[in-house]
């Protein structure tokens, strides 16, 4: 099997946002408590923060973190949260019917925030939440003001507002499963008017309202079309969500997923085009993919009321880790459009990493994701893609190879992303760059196993690791590289 791929440093789709490598961290089974906060453990800090799950997140470089949900923010109060630990309600979470202690709040997330060398995505509770408490964690966030929420925040030991930036409005507000769930015209006007008080109090502010939950559902599209047309002006971003599922065990299907997180993309981007077209606007919207992940075997969802239940702990393979690697592909190919994505979740529910007490292990889904977000720099770049079709099961035929391509004129560097979706035969795949010459190979990675339901366990947690992989500047222009049967490769090579 053979492909081409042709390139040219002036054919540039946009600026990548690193903000496409963020994650989200919800109160949702072992996620919070025993994930990024677990003072019982030998590997937490003095504040309870655990460190090896802090060192396994560096290599990610995740710009933001999107906190505290995801369902949990619909019937959250924040006000719980904060203050003396001791003097902290337990309540029922009504999400994840788990109880929350709420000894992890605002503050123990921004602290956290600043170890992780990252910074906070806050979701406000637009479900059973009102704008008064919406108000007051904006004041008590970023305010340096001499009223009483600013003054809580001082009295809890934080002299400077936080500076939060980034505020989700909400989440999912068209699901039956949201707590507060409401048609778009009522979200449309919760989200607006929630936009336009957060923003009367800092100017610096930008909000991401709530799309439809998923392509799947039957208010797709509808319901963002509404949300943007009624709150544009309060909205610098619209969310969207997937999880990918291989329920009908079709791999073959499964592994082109990325052409349904294209044609996502696509309908975002002609959605968007259509609203500011309608309304004669100057201003852009982008959007901001807030929950992506592959989810499908544990979906237990109902916590029984404990603290820190296991919940929704999946374990992932090695094709999992090809459909991750196609959806950071996807967003990087649509640098102009997604500005900000986040992988649901980081850690124990849904996540690349897994802890117990005295242990951290990486899942296959981690190597992706560190690989392209430790390359991907500068301009994302338009890969003219000629390639062999695959029998794709259920999706009929499809292109066996996804590329995206990344070019630093400051490092002088390209970077290519390669998933190599059928697994019968190696693919060989000549890169040709048009208008530079490739300066020297900088370093080639391959994800792939023999077998593609390989994960790491607490056994054998180093089962699928990236090997290091070779790539040969033919002549100056051209560029070959193997890549095995489903696999994912990338490549850094020089440009003069
Ligand atoms: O990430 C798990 C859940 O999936 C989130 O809480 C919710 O937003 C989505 O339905």
């Amino acid at each position: 099997m053979a492909a081409t791929i042709q390139l040219d440093t002036q054919f540039q789709v946009g600026a990548i946002d690193r903000r496409i490598f963020s994650g989200f961290a919800e109160h949702l089974g072992r996620c919070v408590y025993e994930g990024i906060y677990d003072p019982g453990s030998p590997r937490a800090d003095e504040r309870g923060f655990r460190k090896d799950v802090i060192a396994a997140l560096a290599p990610l470089g995740m710009p933001l973190m999107r906190y505290p949900g995801g369902n949990f923010v619909s019937c959250y109060n924040w006000k719980d949260g904060v203050g003396p630990k001791e003097k902290r309600p337990a309540r029922t979470d009504y999400a994840w019917h788990s109880v929350e202690t709420n000894q992890f709040g605002t503050d123990e997330f921004m602290a956290w925030c600043k170890a992780a060398r990252t910074a906070p995505m806050m979701a406000v509770n637009l479900g059973t939440g009102n704008l008064n408490d919406v108000m007051h964690l904006v004041e008590y966030c970023n305010l340096d003001t001499p009223t009483y929420w600013a003054d809580q925040r001082r009295a809890n030991g934080q002299a400077r507002p936080y500076g939060v930036k980034t505020w989700c409005l909400g989440n999912e507000m068209d699901g039956p499963w949201q707590a507060g769930q409401v048609p778009a015209e009522v979200y449309a006007q919760r989200a607006k008017a929630a936009g336009r008080l957060m923003k009367g109090m800092d100017r610096t502010i930008e909000t991401v309202a709530c799309g439809s939950s998923g392509r799947w559902m039957g208010t797709y599209l509808e319901y963002d079309r509404t949300v943007l047309e009624y709150g544009w002006n309060e909205i610098d971003y619209i969310s969207a969500h997937r999880y990918s599922n291989n329920d009908a065990n079709d791999s073959a299907a499964f592994l082109a997923e990325g052409l349904e997180i294209d044609r996502i993309l696509e309908d975002y981007a002609g959605l968007i085009r259509y609203v500011r077209g309608k309304l004669k606007s100057d201003k852009q919207v982008h959007l901001s993919f807030d929950e992506w992940n592959v989810w499908y075997r544990d979906r237990s969802e109902d916590g029984r009321w404990q603290a820190a239940p296991h919940l929704l702990e999946e374990a992932y393979n090695v094709e999992d880790a090809l459909v991750c690697a196609q959806y950071l592909s996807a967003f990087v190919r649509r640098a102009d459009l997604v500005k900000i994505a986040c992988i649901a979740q980081i850690v124990n529910v849904i996540a690349p990493i897994m802890t117990k007490r005295d242990g951290l292990l990486l899942q296959t889904i981690y190597h992706p994701f560190r690989m392209i977000a430790e390359a991907a720099r500068g301009v994302s770049l338009t890969p003219v893609i000629h390639g062999p079709l695959y029998k794709a099961g259920k999706r009929g035929d499809a292109p066996a190879l996804d590329a995206a391509v990344s070019y630093d004129e400051g490092q002088a560097e390209i970077a290519i992303f390669l998933t190599h979706r059928d697994g019968t035969a190696p693919l060989e795949t000549t890169v040709a760059l048009a208008d530079k010459p490739f300066g020297g190979v900088r370093s080639v990675e391959i994800l792939t196993h023999k077998d593609p339901y390989a994960a790491n366990t607490w056994e054998a947690p180093h089962a699928v690791m990236p090997v290091k992989g070779t790539a040969t500047v033919v002549d100056g222009h051209t560029l070959r590289v193997t890549c095995p049967p489903k696999s994912f490769t990338t490549v850094r090579v020089a440009v003069a």
